[in-house]
């Protein structure tokens, strides 16, 4: 630990001091990058006994160790610890390998992200596990869905790429009355701005490698539990072989250090490119659940606490050749998935082939917006030639 704080301490000051020990390294202030694999024990009597603070390359190293000391208490209260995972995607199949086996029911909203569902498809189908996806604004509705092997339900929210919210409170109240688990994919608003241990989630899961990592440049991924998840989470990761290559870890715990800082940046800029595109002619609807014409604005505004530069639009209808003619004349815009990263994306993206218990039918052309870190309004000139330019397409 750095020195430990005498009075109560807040979010921000929390990420600068979690997870450090400087005494531990000779003072310096940050810890060093364990590239490990063998550990030798000092005795042959500690060999047999595995005996020692750390006892194997794939179980923990001090970079590990200051990366989920850091991540717990980001998470907060209820939080008893994280595991750490080579993905986001690696984070949600380890999650849902914990709680699932041969037999079991799962309940997944419909709105969640796409690999998400291929995993629920694929590798739990052929284990035995059956999945029912609902509508993401179900709320307490979810009660009919349950069956009596039902032992899980896994939300999102926003729903990827069409941002609907989900009434997590609500959600988890009717899963605990019958005895199943609230997962959660909390990416989109990390737990700065969501803390979902304290509304009744069991696992939430992080895709690290966007804002933790922050910087367009780490595959990370983590799992946060309370106590009752805690263990079963760690022997499933441990069990199945899954760790963080320590360059990547480092990258994580350094990107943690400016989280507050970035994202109060992207909020702020990607709420101000929502409102300008909100009032264009070329825009049909804005869906970003901190705009108060957003439906899923009240449960946002209960329940979080700040919002990501992650949001979606729908064109009037258009051809094909305009949209592709409007981004491909963005300059500040990059064609990419991967979000997160200090630079502002688009893509263009349609859910109607994969959504099974709701029809997406937004009426025109969908964009998601990544909005970085750039000058607000150096985007906007950005898309008001884009614009301008789509006009003139056919
Ligand atoms: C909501 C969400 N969850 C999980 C992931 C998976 O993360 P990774 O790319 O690290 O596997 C992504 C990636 O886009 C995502 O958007």
């Amino acid at each position: 630990m750095a020195k430990t704080p005498k009075n109560p301490i807040k979010p921000d000051t929390r990420m600068v001091t979690s997870g450090r020990n400087p005494q531990a390294y000779h003072g310096y202030v940050n810890p060093p990058v364990y590239h490990a694999s063998t550990l030798l024990y000092p005795t042959a009597e500690d060999q047999v006994a595995h005996r020692g603070r750390y006892q194997y390359g794939r179980r923990g190293t001090p970079t590990s160790e200051a990366l989920e000391i850091a991540l717990t208490e980001l998470e907060g209260e209820g939080c008893a610890g994280v595991a750490l995972l080579p993905s986001g995607l690696a984070a949600v199949a380890a999650t849902l390998l914990a709680t699932t086996g041969s037999g079991d029911h799962i309940l997944v909203a419909d709105s969640v992200y796409r690999p998400t569902r291929n995993f629920c498809e694929g590798v739990l189908k052929r284990m035995g596990v059956q999945t029912t996806y609902y509508d993401p604004l179900i709320g307490a509705d979810i009660a009919s869905l349950f069956k009596p092997n039902t032992r899980a339900v896994f939300v999102e929210a926003p729903g990827s790429q069409s941002f609907e919210m989900q009434d997590i409170p609500s959600i988890a109240k009717v899963a605990h009355d019958k005895g199943a688990l609230v997962l959660m994919d909390n990416t989109w608003a990390t737990p700065l701005y969501f803390r979902p241990l304290e509304k009744g989630v069991d696992l939430s899961i992080q895709a690290g490698t966007k804002y933790i990592g922050g910087h367009a440049d780490v595959m990370f991924g983590c799992v946060a539990a309370n106590a009752k998840m805690l263990p079963r989470l760690k022997d499933t990761v441990y069990t199945m072989g899954l760790c963080v290559g320590p360059d990547d870890m480092y990258l994580a715990l350094r990107g943690l250090r400016t989280l507050s800082l970035r994202l109060a940046r992207h909020y702020q800029s990607g709420l101000y490119i929502a409102r300008w595109l909100e009032q264009r002619p070329e825009v049909l609807r804005v869906l970003h659940p901190a705009l108060e014409s957003d439906p899923g604005h009240k449960i946002w505004q209960r329940d979080f606490s700040g919002a990501s530069g992650l949001f979606s639009i729908v064109l009037k209808p258009r051809s094909q050749t305009a949209v592709y003619t409007f981004m491909n004349e963005l300059q500040l815009f990059g064609m990419g998935f991967s979000w997160g990263g200090f630079e502002s994306l688009v893509i263009l993206f349609d859910c109607t082939e994969y959504r099974t218990a709701t029809k997406w039918a937004p009426g025109g052309p969908t964009l998601r917006f990544h909005i970085g870190l750039e000058d607000p309004e150096d985007l906007i000139a950005d898309l008001e030639r884009g614009f301008a330019v789509m006009q003139a397409a056919k």
